[in-house]
């Protein structure tokens, strides 16, 4: 039903073609990143990247305000040239260091700007000082703008399928624990732990990027299950369990024929939104459902997923619970280890706590208008 995930990036791959093209004409130019900007936590996070050696700055992030060069270039939407980056050598900015560090003597960086929206950056680096001239500059924007354009049109897809499944949700009166805060927080959880992974997995920004913005679709299929059952306060009865683990199916469902309607072939990662659609229910001994998948065989995504969905759904007072605290629902996730949860992604949950509670603050229940 479907495909395992796609091994090569090809965000990343397209990068590196256009990377390939400006050398033609502009061959020091060393490096062409993009950085996405989260208007729900303020951060600027490393998307793709096309570099001649190294790079420098994988899983980087930073709050944007705490940046306030990229801020102001954010703020005022124009684009800004340095033409000396060595200047800049000591400075305190773990970001400016690293790239100065890199071979990279001037920079052009470019906002993604879309119906006024700051969506993040583009940044061309060279090794030549004074490399962007005006002229330079002139023919890089149409590449800057072409980069921005393409970033948009993918996360707009994407924002598009969301946008569905919220007023789908809406039709059918389901009002419980999707609603609020939870999918904020629990995609947030996600990020987070495939972030804290990535070096020792081998987890690439955009594979991280669309882990974050698939996470919150992966119960897309209890749209499709009636009221009666979904938003029952009792106990199920066998029968509606039963009914209740088909939101698996029934999602991997409602994904293809998005997928048909919306246009959606073309997005590079539609196959990790099925598998967390798909395993987000499987556990690592095999006594999940619904194939009774067994460790490795459950994709990280999926996981990953399992494991930020479960912290947030304890975490959280629903109609027939109190919140656990964050270290009740710590050593509920260690007892269900490794039988249910992977070793690995509850861990790195347990290692990201600062950035947890942060989150939970951010997106706290009682702050909804
Ligand atoms: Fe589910
Ligand atoms: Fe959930």
């Amino acid at each position: 039903m479907f495909e395992p995930p796609k091994k090569q990036d090809s965000f990343n791959r397209k990068l590196s073609e256009l990377h390939d093209e400006v050398k033609g004409w502009l061959p020091s130019i060393n490096r062409i990143a993009v950085a996405l900007y989260d208007r729900g936590t303020g951060v600027l996070k490393t998307f793709i990247h096309s570099s001649d050696d190294g790079s420098p700055l994988d899983h980087y992030q930073a709050k944007l305000a705490k940046v306030k060069s990229l801020q102001d270039i954010a703020d005022s939407q124009k684009p800004r040239v340095i033409n000396d980056l060595t200047v800049l050598k000591d400075s305190k900015s773990i970001h400016t260091r690293k790239i100065v560090q890199q071979d990279y003597k001037s920079s052009f960086t470019s906002p993604i700007i879309h119906n006024g929206e700051f969506f993040g950056f583009v940044f061309f680096n060279a090794s030549e000082v004074g490399y962007f001239t005006d002229s330079a500059v002139h023919n890089l924007s149409v590449y800057a703008q072409l980069i921005g354009l393409l970033c948009i049109t993918e996360f707009n897809a994407i924002r598009t399928l969301q946008a569905a499944v919220k007023t789908a949700r809406e039709i059918s009166q389901y009002r419980d624990e999707e609603t609020g805060f939870h999918l904020m927080r629990m995609s947030n959880f996600s990020r987070l732990i495939a972030l804290d992974l990535a070096d020792e997995k081998n987890l690439s920004d955009e594979f991280i990027e669309y882990m974050f913005h698939f996470a919150s679709l992966h119960d897309i299929g209890k749209i499709a299950i009636p009221d009666q059952i979904l938003l029952k306060a009792g106990p199920f009865s066998d029968e509606e369990r039963a009914i209740m683990k088909t939101h698996v199916e029934k999602g991997i469902e409602i994904i293809s024929k998005m997928v048909d309607g919306f246009q959606m072939e073309h997005l590079p990662k539609i196959s990790m939104l099925k598998n967390i659609v798909q395993c987000h229910h499987e556990a690592m001994d095999g006594s999940g459902y619904p194939q009774g998948l067994k460790g490795k065989d459950i994709p990280l995504e999926a996981r990953i997923v399992s494991v930020a969905d479960v912290f947030d759904a304890l975490t959280s007072e629903r109609p027939y619970k109190k919140a656990w605290t964050n270290e009740e629902a710590f050593t509920f996730l260690d007892e269900k280890t490794p039988n249910v949860f992977d070793l690995d992604c509850v861990n790195a949950l347990k290692r990201q706590r600062d950035q947890v509670e942060e989150i939970q603050q951010r997106f706290h229940e009682d702050i909804i208008g």
